[in-house]
């Protein structure tokens, strides 16, 4: 069985005042019947691990560069992540592969590396809405899954995320048809590249607008094992409903 999970994604938001949110989230949660996981910028990866040491509530990096060390100015390496209490990186997010050029190759190696370090990526996947609309999402999907999942993925240090980028902080949500399609799409071709044992193991998160009032709908969606929020996760007071959707 898989276990349900709820990341979010603090993107470049928050300060050490945004602290105070986890702390709420950790008190209104103290044995959650899912996984959480909150991603905070790296300023606070730190920060956030120690507010959380003693509850359920993972933290976890949204990027992480490829090599171990070196000459790399700003970035981050996966050891780093993990040495600042991180067990997870959001990678290939539609926003580092649009903002910093990362392409599916950047992100597997980034992939890697990351489950070298013992970190669980979260690799994101996602169409345009000009892809939707040539009906070449499944297209897009399957070249980003095979271009960006490294080999090493054992299912427990792998989870995708399928973040469409017309519904990232738009208020625009699929159908749950439409994100149902995806989402068997995605764990079939887990399964046909890695096998049943460890296709059926990934776990598969929706991301793109999800709010209190429409995650249950898309929980309900066969092959959703949680979400990956954006906005609704900045504040423990409209996340927890979220959490509480999945519970
Ligand atoms: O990674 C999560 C994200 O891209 C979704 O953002 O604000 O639409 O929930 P949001």
């Amino acid at each position: 069985m898989r276990r349900k999970l709820a990341a979010g994604n603090w993107k470049m938001n928050g300060t050490g005042a945004a602290l105070s949110e986890l702390e709420a989230l950790a008190k209104g949660h103290p044995a959650p019947a899912v996984d959480i996981l909150i991603c905070p910028p790296a300023t606070l990866l730190n920060r956030a691990a120690q507010a959380l040491s003693g509850a359920s509530i993972a933290v976890g990096g949204q990027d992480c560069h490829a090599d171990a060390s070196g000459a790399h100015t700003g970035d981050i390496s996966a050891g780093m992540l993990k040495d600042a209490g991180a067990t997870a990186v959001i990678l290939g997010h539609s926003e580092r592969r649009e903002d910093h050029g990362e392409r599916n190759e950047d992100v597997r190696a980034k992939a890697r590396a990351a489950m070298d370090a013992g970190l669980t990526a979260v690799i994101c996947v996602g169409e345009s809405l000009a892809q939707r609309e040539a009906a070449n999402t499944l297209d897009i999907i399957g070249g980003q899954l095979s271009g960006s999942i490294p080999d090493q993925s054992t299912g427990e240090n792998l989870v995708v995320a399928y973040e469409p980028i017309w519904a990232i902080g738009t208020g625009k949500v699929p159908t749950l048809e439409q994100i149902g399609e995806v989402h068997d799409f995605i764990r079939a071709r887990l399964e046909r590249r890695f096998g049943a044992g460890v296709g059926r193991s990934v776990r598969l998160l929706y991301g793109g607008s999800v709010k209190p009032d429409n995650a249950a709908g898309i929980f309900g969606v066969p092959n959703v094992d949680g979400a990956l929020v954006g906005g609704a996760s900045l504040k423990a007071a409209d996340f927890a409903p979220i959490i509480a959707a999945l519970e």
